[in-house]
């Protein structure tokens, strides 16, 4: 089987407040998804990379010059959700020819602090995998049940993780997946677990964070300035 990457980078980052989507907005002097992609180009595993944009996207060909040809593929396709884009991505794989036994490692765009080493992890923790997995990290803090603003109870974390980005899946069973999850999931692995199978584990980064809210970007800026 190959490996694709699948970037869905057609949100419109209204949390972040860049006044215009985020993964176009500056990080350390380039746009948050040049980082991204960046970062996926150096992962030598990887057959192609498809970018999914919002179909009147008019700012990643000024934000990533260059980006395009046999291995860097575009897609005006994005959708009103996550969900929807990554499923219109993976149609637009499967017309370039992937076969669904090929695996797809689904990315954020906004996840711009990515190292190609995770995404080796993820390929050889999972390659031989039946279901397939994703990058997550335990959870760190302890948890409260909230209720009317006031804890009620404390929850166990011993068990609990907080997903991340790549996540990898074959082809032919996240399409069906996401089918049959709809809009709602913000991941693949929830598409997944509907049906019933068990992702596998694979210890992330706490870089590896998701740039969601104003702040976030200075402390992506301060974490780019020690590397
Ligand atoms: N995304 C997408 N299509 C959508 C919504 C989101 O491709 N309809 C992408 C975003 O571009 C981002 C990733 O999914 O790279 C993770 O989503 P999120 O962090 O929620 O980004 P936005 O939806 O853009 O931000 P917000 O929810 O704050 O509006
Ligand atoms: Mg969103």
């Amino acid at each position: 089987p190959r490996f694709f990457a699948l970037v869905p980078c057609a949100g419109i980052g209204e949390r972040a407040g860049t006044g215009g989507p985020k993964q176009y907005a500056p990080l350390a002097g380039r746009p948050l998804v040049a980082h991204t992609l960046h970062a996926l180009a150096g992962v030598a595993r990887l057959a192609a990379t498809l970018v999914v944009l919002a179909p009147g996207d008019a700012l990643f060909e000024e934000a990533v010059p260059g980006f395009g040809g046999e291995h860097q593929w575009l897609a005006r396709c994005g959708g009103a959700s996550r969900a929807q884009s990554v499923a219109n991505g993976l149609d637009e794989l499967l017309a370039r020819g992937a076969l669904p036994h090929d695996w797809v490692l689904v990315h954020d765009a906004a996840r711009g602090l990515l190292r190609a080493e995770w995404v080796e992890r993820l390929i050889e923790a999972c390659a031989d995998d039946e279901v397939g997995g994703l990058l997550a990290l335990p959870l760190a803090d302890t948890l409260k049940q909230s209720s009317g603003g006031r804890a009620v109870a404390t929850v166990a974390r011993g068990d609990k993780w907080v997903a991340q980005t790549p996540q990898m899946f074959r082809l032919g069973l996240l399409r069906p997946a996401l089918a049959h999850a709809g809009d709602a999931v913000t991941d693949e692995a929830s598409a997944i677990e509907a049906l019933g199978h068990a992702p596998k584990l694979v210890q992330g980064d706490a870089e590896n964070f998701k740039l969601t809210w104003p702040g976030d970007f200075a402390l992506a800026e301060r974490l780019l300035g020690t590397r």
